[in-house]
């Protein structure tokens, strides 16, 4: 084979080892063996699999550098420890997503492509956030995963952003409190409003250190039917890419007519043509699957604010992947 073709061909066996590290996770074999060395026999009982079937698993996960076999006893490798549950890269919670959320909706990629709706709402009968809502235990995985993705991007946000003049923050989808905890942490005067769904509400913000908890109201309310509450600024952190133009120009309108002297503070990647921004690409195709989102453009984001009758908005790049989209509308 060329290069090309190799490079083709090592792509499309890739399918296998995600779906192969979501099985693992469902059936709990890291936190097995993080108890003790197991026998392929010992560990097919514990998990309820079958033992020959189990084994090959195991295997094949070896391959690609998870988990090892000593001929005897299948044990725990140094990166295969990452997929202990309790592990701080939630990567267990990663594994379950990618296996009861994200697999069954990219296997409907070609549909979104065909007719630009989201493939997850066809695939589930129904939308990304409501199947959510009727599967709690996802609904925590969800939140876990996102708060590790977002404990480094709320670190460099408040590296980066001043919030002068802030006293009240509204966190707009702030799911489990990691953006607050560091505001909040880093400015000891403002008091804020965490706003989510109910489900997410009723986990309690689990993120949010005792300082910050003190200060923050927790509201379950729906962005498109409640109105926000006043604040100094709203902080709206990788939700604008959840929705369409039309749904994003509502909450940013919404946000304004809340207080129309605060400042609007929206956390997301941006797309642009240099090769930086492949997350942005990746994760844009990944909001066409699964709630009919989409990253977008500097000047898709500056259309957005005008159209909610904001004021034209900065970009400010944070030392991780993120922008942040800032809008004083003073
Ligand atoms: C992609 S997550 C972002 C969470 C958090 N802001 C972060 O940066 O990690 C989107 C959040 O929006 C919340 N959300 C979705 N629909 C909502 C609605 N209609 N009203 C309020 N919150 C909503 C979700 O529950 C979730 O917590």
């Amino acid at each position: 084979m060329t290069g090309g073709a190799e490079h083709i061909a090592a792509l499309l066996d890739g399918f296998r080892a995600p779906q192969c590290i979501y099985v693992a996770a469902r059936l709990g074999i890291a936190e097995r063996l993080a108890e003790h060395p197991m026998t392929p026999a010992a560990l097919a009982t514990a998990t309820r699999a079958d033992p020959d079937a189990l084994h090959r698993l195991l295997r094949a996960l070896q391959t690609v550098g998870l988990f090892a076999f000593d001929g005897d006893r299948w044990h725990h490798c140094e990166a295969s420890r990452a997929l202990c549950p309790g592990h701080p890269s939630r990567l267990h919670d990663r594994a379950i997503g990618l296996g009861s959320l994200a697999w069954s909706s990219w296997g409907g990629l070609e549909g979104a492509v065909r007719t630009g709706a989201p493939a997850f709402d066809a695939v589930h009968g129904a939308s990304f956030f409501e199947h959510l809502e009727r599967h709690p235990e996802l609904a925590a995985a969800f939140g876990r995963t996102m708060s590790s993705w977002t404990a480094q991007t709320a670190k460099a946000l408040v590296a980066t952003h001043p919030f002068e003049g802030v006293g009240h923050l509204v966190d707009v989808g702030g799911g489990h409190g990691v953006m607050l905890d560091a505001v909040l942490g880093a400015h000891p005067d403002m008091s804020a409003t965490l706003v989510d769904r109910p489900e997410v509400i009723d986990a309690g913000a689990p993120a949010l250190g005792d300082a910050a908890r003190e200060r923050t109201t927790l509201r379950a309310s729906n962005v498109f039917q409640d109105p926000l509450p006043t604040a100094d600024a709203y902080l709206l952190s990788w939700i604008l890419h959840d929705w369409t133009d039309a749904q994003c120009v509502e909450i940013l309108a919404r946000c304004r007519a809340a207080n129309p002297a605060a400042s609007v503070v929206v956390v997301e990647l941006v797309l642009s043509d240099s090769k930086a921004s492949a997350a942005a690409r990746w994760f844009d195709l990944e909001m066409l699957v699964q709630t009919g989102g989409r990253e977008r453009t500097q000047a898709e984001f500056e259309a957005l604010f005008e159209d909610a009758g904001l004021a034209p908005p900065t970009f400010t790049p944070t030392p991780g992947t993120h922008t942040i989209v800032h809008s004083a509308n003073r």
